[in-house]
Protein backbone atom coordinates (compact mmCIF):
# COMPACT_ATOMS: atom_id res chain seq x y z
CA UNK A 1 0.00 0.00 0.00
CA UNK A 2 1.63 3.68 -0.54
CA UNK A 3 2.53 5.37 1.89
CA UNK A 4 -0.15 8.25 2.89
CA UNK A 5 -0.03 10.50 5.88
CA UNK A 6 -3.19 10.22 7.56
CA UNK A 7 -5.01 13.23 8.65
CA UNK A 8 -7.94 11.97 11.32
CA UNK A 9 -9.09 8.18 12.27
CA UNK A 10 -12.33 8.30 13.72
CA UNK A 11 -14.64 5.13 14.88
CA UNK A 12 -15.78 3.61 11.48
CA UNK A 13 -13.58 5.74 9.03
CA UNK A 14 -10.09 7.40 8.57
CA UNK A 15 -9.37 10.42 6.34
CA UNK A 16 -5.82 9.86 4.36
CA UNK A 17 -4.41 13.02 2.46
CA UNK A 18 -5.52 13.10 -1.27
CA UNK A 19 -3.25 12.73 -4.51
CA UNK A 20 -4.27 16.19 -5.33
CA UNK A 21 -4.46 18.95 -3.05
CA UNK A 22 -7.48 20.01 -1.33
CA UNK A 23 -8.90 16.02 -1.53
CA UNK A 24 -8.28 13.41 1.10
CA UNK A 25 -9.14 9.70 0.62
CA UNK A 26 -11.94 8.00 2.93
CA UNK A 27 -11.40 4.77 4.28
CA UNK A 28 -13.99 3.07 5.41
CA UNK A 29 -13.31 0.30 8.44
CA UNK A 30 -15.11 -2.68 9.28
CA UNK A 31 -15.20 -1.26 13.08
CA UNK A 32 -19.07 -0.65 14.56
CA UNK A 33 -19.39 1.73 17.77
CA UNK A 34 -22.27 2.73 19.48
CA UNK A 35 -23.14 4.39 22.78
CA UNK A 36 -20.30 6.98 21.96
CA UNK A 37 -17.82 4.04 21.89
CA UNK A 38 -19.28 2.00 25.12
CA UNK A 39 -20.16 -0.57 22.51
CA UNK A 40 -17.52 -1.93 20.05
CA UNK A 41 -18.03 -4.87 17.48
CA UNK A 42 -15.76 -5.48 14.19
CA UNK A 43 -18.20 -6.35 11.17
CA UNK A 44 -16.43 -8.47 8.46
CA UNK A 45 -17.23 -6.26 4.87
CA UNK A 46 -19.45 -3.91 6.60
CA UNK A 47 -16.30 -1.25 5.84
CA UNK A 48 -17.02 -2.53 1.63
CA UNK A 49 -20.61 -2.37 2.32
CA UNK A 50 -20.90 1.61 3.68
CA UNK A 51 -17.88 2.75 0.60
CA UNK A 52 -20.68 1.40 -1.83
CA UNK A 53 -23.79 2.84 -0.21
CA UNK A 54 -22.38 6.14 0.55
CA UNK A 55 -21.55 6.26 -2.81
CA UNK A 56 -24.41 5.49 -3.96
CA UNK A 57 -26.42 7.90 -2.14
CA UNK A 58 -23.60 10.60 -2.62
CA UNK A 59 -23.94 9.86 -5.96
CA UNK A 60 -27.09 10.63 -6.70
CA UNK A 61 -27.60 13.90 -4.59
CA UNK A 62 -24.61 15.26 -6.69
CA UNK A 63 -26.81 14.33 -9.77
CA UNK A 64 -29.76 16.30 -8.93
CA UNK A 65 -27.98 18.96 -7.69
CA UNK A 66 -27.13 18.86 -4.24
CA UNK A 67 -24.16 19.08 -3.25
CA UNK A 68 -21.46 16.54 -1.75
CA UNK A 69 -17.55 16.37 -1.11
CA UNK A 70 -17.84 12.66 -2.84
CA UNK A 71 -15.41 12.77 -5.72
CA UNK A 72 -15.63 9.00 -6.48
CA UNK A 73 -14.90 5.38 -5.27
CA UNK A 74 -11.38 4.69 -5.87
CA UNK A 75 -11.15 0.84 -4.54
CA UNK A 76 -13.82 -1.68 -1.81
CA UNK A 77 -12.86 0.69 1.30
CA UNK A 78 -11.90 3.82 -0.08
CA UNK A 79 -13.59 7.15 -1.77
CA UNK A 80 -11.73 9.99 -3.18
CA UNK A 81 -13.26 13.52 -1.68
CA UNK A 82 -12.95 16.97 -1.82
CA UNK A 83 -11.46 18.33 1.63
CA UNK A 84 -14.01 20.60 3.63
CA UNK A 85 -14.24 22.74 6.87
CA UNK A 86 -16.77 20.36 8.53
CA UNK A 87 -19.09 22.18 10.41
CA UNK A 88 -19.08 21.09 14.24
CA UNK A 89 -22.67 19.84 14.00
CA UNK A 90 -24.47 16.52 13.37
CA UNK A 91 -27.54 17.52 11.55
CA UNK A 92 -30.26 14.96 12.06
CA UNK A 93 -33.61 14.71 10.46
CA UNK A 94 -36.79 13.12 11.28
CA UNK A 95 -39.96 11.65 9.54
CA UNK A 96 -40.96 9.37 12.15
CA UNK A 97 -40.38 9.16 15.97
CA UNK A 98 -37.61 7.28 17.07
CA UNK A 99 -34.10 6.75 19.24
CA UNK A 100 -33.08 9.77 21.42
CA UNK A 101 -36.09 11.60 20.32
CA UNK A 102 -38.66 9.10 21.20
CA UNK A 103 -37.11 8.89 24.71
CA UNK A 104 -36.64 12.24 24.98
CA UNK A 105 -40.67 13.02 24.60
CA UNK A 106 -42.28 10.04 25.44
CA UNK A 107 -43.28 9.17 21.58
CA UNK A 108 -44.31 5.99 20.24
CA UNK A 109 -41.23 4.26 18.27
CA UNK A 110 -42.31 4.87 14.29
CA UNK A 111 -45.32 7.77 15.26
CA UNK A 112 -44.78 9.85 12.00
CA UNK A 113 -43.84 13.36 12.81
CA UNK A 114 -45.91 16.43 11.79
CA UNK A 115 -43.55 17.50 9.48
CA UNK A 116 -39.66 16.64 8.90
CA UNK A 117 -37.77 17.67 12.23
CA UNK A 118 -34.43 19.03 11.79
CA UNK A 119 -32.20 19.11 14.65
CA UNK A 120 -29.10 19.65 15.29
CA UNK A 121 -25.72 17.95 17.72
CA UNK A 122 -22.60 19.43 18.83
CA UNK A 123 -19.70 17.35 17.80
CA UNK A 124 -17.88 16.06 20.82
CA UNK A 125 -17.17 12.92 21.56
CA UNK A 126 -16.26 14.05 25.20
CA UNK A 127 -19.56 15.13 25.81
CA UNK A 128 -21.74 12.36 23.40
CA UNK A 129 -22.45 15.01 21.02
CA UNK A 130 -25.26 16.68 23.07
CA UNK A 131 -28.73 18.33 21.30
CA UNK A 132 -28.37 22.16 21.02
CA UNK A 133 -30.86 24.68 20.85
CA UNK A 134 -29.63 27.03 17.16
CA UNK A 135 -29.40 30.15 19.87
CA UNK A 136 -26.19 28.16 21.11
CA UNK A 137 -24.39 27.35 17.44
CA UNK A 138 -25.19 30.72 16.95
CA UNK A 139 -23.52 32.84 20.07
CA UNK A 140 -20.60 30.21 20.02
CA UNK A 141 -20.14 31.09 16.40
CA UNK A 142 -20.05 26.99 15.04
CA UNK A 143 -22.38 28.54 12.40
CA UNK A 144 -23.57 31.71 11.28
CA UNK A 145 -27.69 32.12 10.95
CA UNK A 146 -27.49 32.25 7.16
CA UNK A 147 -25.21 29.04 7.44
CA UNK A 148 -27.78 27.37 9.73
CA UNK A 149 -30.53 28.29 7.03
CA UNK A 150 -28.91 26.73 4.34
CA UNK A 151 -27.98 23.77 5.99
CA UNK A 152 -31.72 22.91 6.74
CA UNK A 153 -32.48 23.62 3.14
CA UNK A 154 -29.63 21.35 1.93
CA UNK A 155 -30.97 18.92 5.10
CA UNK A 156 -34.37 18.62 3.89
CA UNK A 157 -33.29 18.31 0.17
CA UNK A 158 -31.31 15.64 1.43
CA UNK A 159 -34.46 14.04 3.15
CA UNK A 160 -36.51 14.39 -0.15
CA UNK A 161 -33.96 12.26 -2.09
CA UNK A 162 -33.52 9.82 0.35
CA UNK A 163 -36.52 8.89 1.35
CA UNK A 164 -37.93 9.05 -2.58
CA UNK A 165 -34.86 6.00 -3.29
CA UNK A 166 -35.82 4.09 -0.15
CA UNK A 167 -39.37 4.20 -0.57
CA UNK A 168 -38.69 2.93 -3.94
CA UNK A 169 -37.18 -0.27 -2.37
CA UNK A 170 -39.85 -0.45 0.24
CA UNK A 171 -37.63 0.66 3.16
CA UNK A 172 -38.99 3.30 5.48
CA UNK A 173 -36.92 6.49 6.14
CA UNK A 174 -37.10 7.05 9.67
CA UNK A 175 -34.07 9.49 10.05
CA UNK A 176 -30.43 9.85 9.21
CA UNK A 177 -27.90 12.05 10.05
CA UNK A 178 -25.84 13.95 7.93
CA UNK A 179 -21.97 16.15 8.37
CA UNK A 180 -22.23 19.26 6.37
CA UNK A 181 -18.70 21.06 5.03
CA UNK A 182 -17.63 24.41 3.43
CA UNK A 183 -15.90 24.81 0.71
CA UNK A 184 -14.23 27.76 -0.63
CA UNK A 185 -14.28 28.79 -4.33
CA UNK A 186 -12.04 31.41 -4.78
CA UNK A 187 -13.51 33.77 -1.59
CA UNK A 188 -17.48 32.35 -2.03
CA UNK A 189 -17.89 29.77 0.94
CA UNK A 190 -20.36 26.85 -0.41
CA UNK A 191 -21.76 24.24 1.93
CA UNK A 192 -22.03 20.90 0.89
CA UNK A 193 -22.71 17.27 2.49
CA UNK A 194 -19.51 15.65 3.74
CA UNK A 195 -18.52 12.44 5.46
CA UNK A 196 -21.43 9.42 5.17
CA UNK A 197 -24.68 8.57 4.10
CA UNK A 198 -24.59 4.63 5.30
CA UNK A 199 -26.90 2.95 7.36
CA UNK A 200 -24.50 3.46 10.30
CA UNK A 201 -26.16 7.05 10.21
CA UNK A 202 -29.77 6.09 8.98
CA UNK A 203 -32.89 4.44 10.80
CA UNK A 204 -33.70 2.06 7.95
CA UNK A 205 -36.88 0.22 8.37
CA UNK A 206 -38.49 -2.38 6.06
CA UNK A 207 -42.37 -1.14 4.92
CA UNK A 208 -43.83 -3.88 5.32
CA UNK A 209 -42.61 -6.22 8.21
CA UNK A 210 -40.71 -3.42 10.05
CA UNK A 211 -37.34 -5.09 10.14
CA UNK A 212 -34.88 -3.09 11.20
CA UNK A 213 -31.76 -2.66 8.21
CA UNK A 214 -29.75 -0.17 10.34
CA UNK A 215 -27.12 0.07 12.74
CA UNK A 216 -30.03 -0.34 15.27
CA UNK A 217 -29.66 -4.40 14.73
CA UNK A 218 -26.56 -3.85 16.53
CA UNK A 219 -27.32 -1.27 19.06
CA UNK A 220 -30.13 -3.79 20.17
CA UNK A 221 -28.97 -6.60 19.21
CA UNK A 222 -31.45 -7.70 16.56
CA UNK A 223 -29.18 -10.51 14.75
CA UNK A 224 -26.65 -9.75 12.04
CA UNK A 225 -25.62 -6.64 11.08
CA UNK A 226 -23.91 -7.19 7.81
CA UNK A 227 -27.02 -9.20 6.78
CA UNK A 228 -28.99 -6.05 7.45
CA UNK A 229 -26.64 -3.50 5.25
CA UNK A 230 -26.59 -6.23 2.72
CA UNK A 231 -30.05 -6.55 2.22
CA UNK A 232 -30.01 -3.06 1.99
CA UNK A 233 -27.34 -2.88 -0.98
CA UNK A 234 -29.08 -5.98 -2.75
CA UNK A 235 -32.27 -3.90 -2.91
CA UNK A 236 -30.61 -0.50 -4.54
CA UNK A 237 -28.76 -2.53 -6.83
CA UNK A 238 -25.51 -1.83 -5.51
CA UNK A 239 -24.07 -5.44 -4.10
CA UNK A 240 -20.56 -5.77 -3.99
CA UNK A 241 -19.20 -8.40 -6.20
CA UNK A 242 -17.83 -10.28 -3.36
CA UNK A 243 -19.96 -9.46 -0.28
O1 LIG B 1 -29.86 8.47 18.55
P1 LIG B 1 -30.74 9.41 17.77
O2 LIG B 1 -32.18 9.00 17.78
O3 LIG B 1 -30.55 10.84 18.18
O4 LIG B 1 -30.22 9.30 16.26
C1 LIG B 1 -30.90 9.93 15.19
C2 LIG B 1 -30.28 9.48 13.88
O5 LIG B 1 -28.97 10.01 13.76
C3 LIG B 1 -30.13 7.96 13.75
O6 LIG B 1 -30.35 7.60 12.39
C4 LIG B 1 -28.69 7.70 14.12
O7 LIG B 1 -28.17 6.57 13.46
C5 LIG B 1 -28.01 8.98 13.63
N1 LIG B 1 -26.86 9.34 14.47
C6 LIG B 1 -25.58 9.20 13.96
N2 LIG B 1 -24.48 9.55 14.73
C7 LIG B 1 -24.64 10.02 15.96
C8 LIG B 1 -25.94 10.18 16.50
C9 LIG B 1 -27.03 9.81 15.72
O8 LIG B 1 -25.41 8.79 12.82
N3 LIG B 1 -23.57 10.36 16.69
Amino acid sequence: APRRKKIYEGKAKILYEGPEPGTLVQYFKDDATAGNGAKKEVFEGKGVLNNRLSEFFMTGLNQIGVPTHFIRRLNMREQLVRQVEIIPLEVIVRNFAAGSMATRLGLTEGQQLPRPIVEFCYKDDRLGDPLVPEEYIIAFGWAAQQDLDDIVALALRVNDFLSGVMHGVGIKLVDFKIEVGRIWDGDFPRLVVADEISPDSCRLWDIETGRKLDKDVFRKDLGSLTEAYTEVARRLGVLPSNV
